[in-house]
């Protein structure tokens, strides 16, 4: 379903060529004073058509909160915010009603409901049901940070371009803050031209590319995580993997772990003006479940965006014969910038319940 959450709990709704889509957001503390600026900065980070290696729909993303603020301070009821879609062209699905996209939910989406799904854009599995998923870790963004905790995200690569990665032991404000403003956020942004024209060469061949997210949480405080099925990194991945087009997931040093030994994997403790800190962090700051007030570190996998324009193979569900397909409508040729922000709304909403 899509509801998520223990202490704050979410409920996203709408499909993407709905009337509207949005979030009812419940538990949040009453007196936060919500940042609006920085709410929308988020909001725009992930909206379509700001950013030409993105899809050229444009929507204004405007959240219409409707309960849960009053004079720009959150209430304690619960907060619904509602997103219009303004800018929809459904007839761009007609060809797919029957014909599923090959990488996309059509066909899953049409066997789990019986064809009665809304197909147009993606209904539901749309990457548009992020933008209330934004909103929603925007609010619980806010309220972490009044207790130290905070979040960012750069592009670790795009198909096979890299950037450099944090430093797992010490990640600066002026860093964090950095990344938190841009759209297409990369600690060593030399890259950048080398990853956008991978994307523009992707796009100009009608096709694709996927890549990397990573992500840090800092100011985390130790011993947060219930072992065995509500550790931090199973609450985090049950958020993380609510994101469309996230393949997979790692903490820390991450599949690279077995290729070290115990001597190097290992994360040496030692006191750091009275408090206990590791000497390296292959862990990503979670053991046994439990955070060690290390930063926390993940890398997410970003898919290839699956609707591409090139023919490609698919089946009639109607006359059950086999057939082909054109995607027509208007598609990021890389989610990996828009998906950034997404990806740190997906770990506060994770922190806030842990
Ligand atoms: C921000 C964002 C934007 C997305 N935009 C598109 C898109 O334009 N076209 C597309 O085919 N998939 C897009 N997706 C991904 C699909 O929604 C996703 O691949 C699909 O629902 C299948 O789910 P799965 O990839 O998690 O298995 C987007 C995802 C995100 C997070």
């Amino acid at each position: 379903m899509s509801s998520w959450g223990n202490k704050v709990k979410i409920s996203i709704f709408g499909e993407s060529h709905g009337p509207a889509i949005g979030v009812v957001l419940d538990g949040i503390e009453p007196g936060i004073r919500l940042d609006m600026d920085e709410l929308l900065l988020n909001m725009g980070r992930r909206a379509p058509g700001k950013d030409k290696a993105a899809t050229p729909r444009k929507e204004a993303d405007m959240p219409n909160i409707l309960s849960g603020v009053l004079d720009g301070v959150t209430t304690g009821a619960p907060i619904c915010c509602v997103i219009e879609n303004t800018n929809t062209r459904s007839g761009d699905y007609g060809n797919i009603l029957s014909k599923p996209r090959p990488g996309h939910a059509d066909y899953t989406g049409f066997m789990r409901y019986n064809g009665f799904n809304d197909i147009r854009g993606g209904g539901h599995f749309s990457g548009r049901l992020t933008a209330p998923l934004v909103f929603a870790g925007s609010v619980c963004r806010q309220a972490l940070k009044l207790q130290g905790f905070k979040i960012a995200s750069h592009i670790y690569s795009v198909n096979t371009v890299q950037d450099k990665p944090f430093d797992p032991i010490s990640i600066d404000d002026s860093l964090i803050e950095r990344l938190n403003q841009k759209s297409f956020p990369l600690i060593d942004e030399a890259v950048e031209n080398e990853m956008r024209s991978v994307i523009e060469s992707a796009r100009l061949s009608q096709d694709s590319v996927g890549g990397i997210i990573e992500c840090c949480a800092t100011g985390v405080k130790a011993g947060l995580g219930s072992p065995m099925f509500e550790g931090a990194e199973n609450v985090i991945s049950s958020v993380m993997f609510g994101v469309p087009a996230v393949k997979g997931l790692e903490f820390g040093a991450g599949f690279d772990i077995t290729k070290m030994h115990g001597s190097q994997s290992n994360d040496p403790f030692k006191y750091e003006n009275g408090k206990v800190v590791t000497t390296s962090n292959n862990n990503g700051g979670i053991i046994g479940g439990i955070t060690t007030g290390m930063p926390i570190i993940l890398r997410a996998a970003i898919k290839p965006t699956a609707s591409i324009s090139q023919q490609q193979s698919t089946v009639d569900l109607q006359t059950k014969e086999n057939t082909t397909l054109v995607v027509k409508g208007r598609h990021d040729p890389c989610i990996v910038s828009r998906a950034s922000v997404v990806i740190e709304s997906a770990l506060a909403l994770a922190l806030i319940n842990l």
